[in-house]
């Protein structure tokens, strides 16, 4: 599996090089690989660990949200969303322990829109993506999703997310 890994992230580079040529840079891109997340991987990021960076998901979308520690902290108000996919929770603006997950069935539209206008106004504009949860990169069967499409950051260039 970590060959399959290695070769998928090889292609989705090779894919976003082509598909850069366009972007005028001002700097040398740095190539990071994608990074994969699973449900354990990101709760490794919970905030608890001395050192370690705070992560968060929302909408499948893995966000470095170490810089607001006064939120995310081990001690601050919003600590319970992070080491998580906390989509339903903020689409509620909710810290009930079973809204802290990705799930969004039964959402209404107000919440929705709720969510959309968080999570490009306050996650994609002020944290850097680090990576993507395995439902979003990855099909039911484990098949990579031909569909997925990294997330344009207004601050990043699209490169500078991997
Ligand atoms: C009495 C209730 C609450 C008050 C008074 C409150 C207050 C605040 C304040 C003052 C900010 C900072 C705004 C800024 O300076 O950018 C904030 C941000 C935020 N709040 Fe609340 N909040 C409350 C409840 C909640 C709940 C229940 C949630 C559940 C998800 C929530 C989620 C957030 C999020 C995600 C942010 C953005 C943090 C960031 O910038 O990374 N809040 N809130």
């Amino acid at each position: 599996m970590p060959a399959l890994k290695v070769c998928s992230t090889l292609v989705l580079l090779y894919v976003l090089y082509c598909s850069a040529d366009e972007i005028k840079l001002k700097h040398k891109p740095t190539l990071k690989p994608v990074r994969l997340f699973t449900d354990e991987d990101l709760e490794k990021y919970n905030g608890h660990q001395e050192g370690q960076p705070i992560y968060m998901a929302v909408k499948g979308v893995v966000f470095d949200v170490t810089k607001g520690k006064e939120f995310y902290g081990i001690d601050a108000p919003y600590n319970a969303l992070v080491g998580r996919d906390s989509t339903r929770a903020v689409a509620k603006m909710s810290l009930d322990p079973e809204d802290l997950t990705h799930d969004t069935t039964g959402l209404t539209e107000e919440q929705l829109q709720s969510l959309e206008s968080v999570f490009s106004g306050t996650y994609k504009a002020k944290y850097p993506i680090v990576g993507y949860m395995y439902r979003r990169i990855l099909n039911e069967d484990g098949s990579p999703n031909k569909d997925f499409q990294p997330e344009d950051q207004p601050q990043f260039s699209i490169r500078d997310e991997f």
